[in-house]
């Protein structure tokens, strides 16, 4: 018998979610049964939408994301022991998983897929830019943003997993990148490690002349993850037939959802610059996943791609991990360390 350990959400998170809200449980795994295998979880993810989700589901519920396992024991010959995988079974030290058949579009609540051919870099990247924050930078950019050389892009959440990652790609596409981010020292990363044009601190500046002093010339493409009044004025700039792709609006995701701040109504820069706007899903592009993987991977190993970490040692950070990045305290993608 196996002793596994999980967090579970007990109560509905008000505001920033509080450790009470959760509960560490211990319980026996039974055996497995045909097609089961038994995961020793090694990274697990902490990501923005584990607080935008969490009333979407009844109470009590295990906190799901995703996460790196190594095969233990195994009943499908698919998986043999030492195989490393990547599943949704979230915040848990050992658990039994079993394939699940993809629907295509939809989130998916179950997932299972071998983690890809990393070439030696470090398996947490499963979970990070060579995971489901890299495929969302990476199709949801390229895709909807259509970005050409030359063109000026903008990102918010630009020190983060997925931002970071959509500034670079749009720098590899020839691009002039400015971001937003929420400390000097972001600001500062962004323009010297990662070759940012410009980064520009949200919290310190006015983003209405500071972006007009970065981008006289407009702006083009705008991948917000942030919503708000800063995407605003962003989109309040930019040119005519600029595209936006809306990626999330973590600068709400701890507000009360009948007290949702105000922004600047956006349809006269909609209408007069006839922009495009399209939300995303990442699942959207479940079946091309792997060929984002690819490319990233191949961006990593040449150098042109930087996939910064920030890790927390301990299955019991994992609360501690979780609101440290929603508080901004992450340079690039938050992963813990089981
Ligand atoms: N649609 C999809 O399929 C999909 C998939 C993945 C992620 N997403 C979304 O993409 C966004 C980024 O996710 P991520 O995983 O890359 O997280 P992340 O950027 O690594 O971490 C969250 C960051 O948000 C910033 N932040 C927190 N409060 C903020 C506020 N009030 N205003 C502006 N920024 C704030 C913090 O950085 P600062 O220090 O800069 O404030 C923090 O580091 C989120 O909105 C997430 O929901 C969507």
């Amino acid at each position: 018998m196996v002793k596994a350990k999980k967090w579970v959400v007990k109560k509905y998170f008000d505001g920033v979610p509080m450790k009470s809200d959760f509960e560490i449980v211990e319980y026996e795994l039974p055996p497995l049964k045909d097609g089961e295998i038994l995961l020793k979880t090694e990274w697990i993810s902490v990501d923005p939408y584990l607080r935008a989700y969490n009333r979407n589901y009844p109470l009590p519920y295990d906190q799901f994301s995703f996460q790196v396992g190594v095969v233990q024991e195994t009943k499908n010959t698919n998986y043999p022991v030492g195989t490393r995988v990547v599943t949704h079974k979230g915040w848990c030290d050992y658990v039994i998983v079993k394939e699940a058949k993809p629907v295509l579009g939809e989130v998916q609540k179950e997932i299972l897929y071998k983690l890809p051919d990393l070439q030696g870099l470090s398996p947490s990247l499963g979970v990070g830019a060579v995971g489901m924050p890299g495929v969302t930078a990476y199709f949801g950019f390229l895709e909807i943003c259509q970005p050409k050389a030359a063109e000026t892009v903008v990102v918010t959440g630009a020190a983060g997993a997925v931002g970071s990652l959509v500034g670079q790609i749009a720098k590899i596409k020839g691009c002039k990148v400015i971001g937003f981010a929420g400390t000097d020292a972001k600001c500062q990363w962004l323009e010297q490690e990662l070759g940012f044009t410009k980064a520009l601190n949200y919290k310190k500046v006015d983003a209405q002349s500071a972006l007009k002093a970065a981008a006289p010339q407009g702006v083009d493409c705008y991948f917000d993850n942030v919503g708000g009044e800063l995407s605003s004025i962003i989109i309040g700039q930019m040119n005519s037939r600029g595209r936006v792709a809306v990626c999330g609006s973590i600068s709400a995701y701890n507000e009360d959802p009948k007290k949702m701040p105000k922004a600047t109504i956006l349809q006269p820069p909609i209408v007069f610059k006839q922009l495009k706007i399209e939300g995303l899903m990442v699942w959207r592009w479940l079946d091309r996943w792997s060929e984002g993987f690819t490319q990233l991977v191949s961006w990593i190993k040449s150098g042109q791609l930087k996939a910064a970490e920030h890790k927390t040692v301990g299955f019991d950070k994992l609360y501690d991990a979780f609101v440290g990045m929603l508080a901004g305290e992450n340079t690039g993608k938050a992963v813990v360390k089981v």
